[in-house]
């Protein structure tokens, strides 16, 4: 039976760096302020000026699991992650109990297919070369390549994916690309824009029944702020 304190009691997971430091004016929107910072503290429980808000710091790949299994209320994370959690490409709701509201416009970057200079991706594409591709994105480019009818061969990564290509590993990487330094200093270059990326709020919806109010008090604060933000 939750009690009257866990009914009030607000949890967000979000990851630390730029989802995390972007976030921060969409809470100040909603009255929130963290009091501690992650870069700083090794607690992974962080108050904020409100007493019936935390935020959980966690890794950017599981904001969609502690969300899906009530860990936490709501979180923050990127559409990259949330569609290799399972989101329905195209679709802004999950099977898995997950509610997507909002493209929170934060953390903006792109997804890419990008090769060694000197490969010419064009030429292999149209004789039906069979492709090594190394991504951690693994559910996107399955997708992507399917959609275009290209045969590929996926190498599952956790990082550091434009080492592979380099070490004759693969042909081709799918990866987040925001400035294009990464690229640049390793001799990548970008030959496919599979999609833009951005971040978005996501909402346990057993929580959204539960604590009606104080969520949709914080979703309508976000909305407002990301409008404002986004300008
Ligand atoms: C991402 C991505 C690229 C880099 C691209 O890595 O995987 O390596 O950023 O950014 P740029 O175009 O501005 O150079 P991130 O730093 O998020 O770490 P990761 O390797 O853990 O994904």
């Amino acid at each position: 039976m939750p009690t009257y304190r866990s009914l009030n009691l607000i949890t967000l997971a979000l990851s630390k760096g730029r989802i995390f430091e972007e976030t921060l004016p969409l809470l100040k929107a909603a009255g929130i302020e963290v009091l501690e910072d992650p870069e700083k503290s090794r607690k992974l429980i962080l108050t904020t000026n409100q007493p019936n808000v935390r935020v959980l710091v966690v890794r950017a790949t599981d904001v969609p699991t502690y969300v899906q299994y009530g860990g936490a209320d709501m979180g923050i994370t990127g559409k990259d992650t949330l569609l290799e959690h399972g989101m329905e490409w195209g679709g802004s709701t999950s099977a898995a109990g997950l509610y997507t509201p909002l493209d929170l416009q934060i953390a903006k970057c792109r997804i890419s297919v990008a090769v060694k200079a000197d490969f010419d991706y064009a030429a292999a594409v149209k004789r039906g070369s069979r492709l090594k591709v190394a991504t951690k994105y693994v559910a996107i480019a399955r997708e992507f390549f399917a959609s275009k009818g290209v045969h590929v061969d996926l190498i599952k990564l956790y990082g550091s994916m434009e080492l592979a290509p380099l070490v004759g590993m693969a042909d081709a990487i799918v990866d987040l690309v925001s400035t294009g330094n990464t690229l640049k200093a390793n001799h990548l270059v970008e030959v496919e824009h599979i999609m833009d990326i951005s971040s978005r709020l996501v909402v346990n919806q057993a929580a959204l029944k539960l604590k009606q109010a104080p969520i949709r008090a914080i979703i309508d604060a976000f909305a407002g702020a990301t409008g404002a933000i986004g300008k």
